[in-house]
């Protein structure tokens, strides 16, 4: 497979945003992240259709550092989600939580977290550029 382009993961989150909302990450930090040598991406259907950008912690946890998939609000997320943790526990040592960081205004991605059982286990109040608070959510494998 040719190596992920940072513009096709931008553009798969874009797509489907209200008018004039932004994606939440920029052009910048995708080139960033997928040059780190900790970033690993599940990508998702033909295109690809989505992608989850993630990292394995030392205490067996995956830490989601971004999802998005293309075509937004017809199931797409809640079945690459399951794909992906499917995936997870597939692998030779796989870990024993997920784990991720969501705006608490961002309803779309909190309503798919609390349908796939992850629980809320912190809160950092102002946490992100727009004032919102980050939720920090958590499911066993
Ligand atoms: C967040 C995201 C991945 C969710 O994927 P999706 O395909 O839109 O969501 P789905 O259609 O699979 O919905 C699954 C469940 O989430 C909830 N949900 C989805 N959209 C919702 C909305 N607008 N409001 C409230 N709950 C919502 C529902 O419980 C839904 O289940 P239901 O259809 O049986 O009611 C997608 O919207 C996206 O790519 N957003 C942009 C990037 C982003 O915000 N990423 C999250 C970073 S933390």
């Amino acid at each position: 497979m040719a190596p992920l382009n940072p513009e096709w993961l931008y553009v798969i989150e874009q797509s489907g945003l209200p008018v004039g909302s932004l994606p939440r990450w920029s052009l910048e930090n995708y080139r960033t992240e997928l040059e780190s040598l900790e970033s690993k991406v599940f990508t998702w259907g033909e295109g690809p259709q989505g992608f989850v950008l993630y990292r394995s912690l030392p205490d067996a946890e995956a830490w989601v550092m971004h999802l998005a998939v293309r075509d937004k609000g017809r199931g797409q997320g809640e079945r690459m989600l399951e794909a992906w943790i499917e995936d997870l526990r597939s692998q030779e040592e796989p870990p024993k939580t997920v784990a991720l960081e969501v705006s608490d205004l961002n309803l779309a991605a909190l309503g798919l977290y609390r349908k796939l059982r992850f629980d809320e286990v912190g809160r950092r109040r102002g946490y992100y550029p727009d004032g919102s608070t980050a939720l920090v959510m958590r499911r066993e494998l």
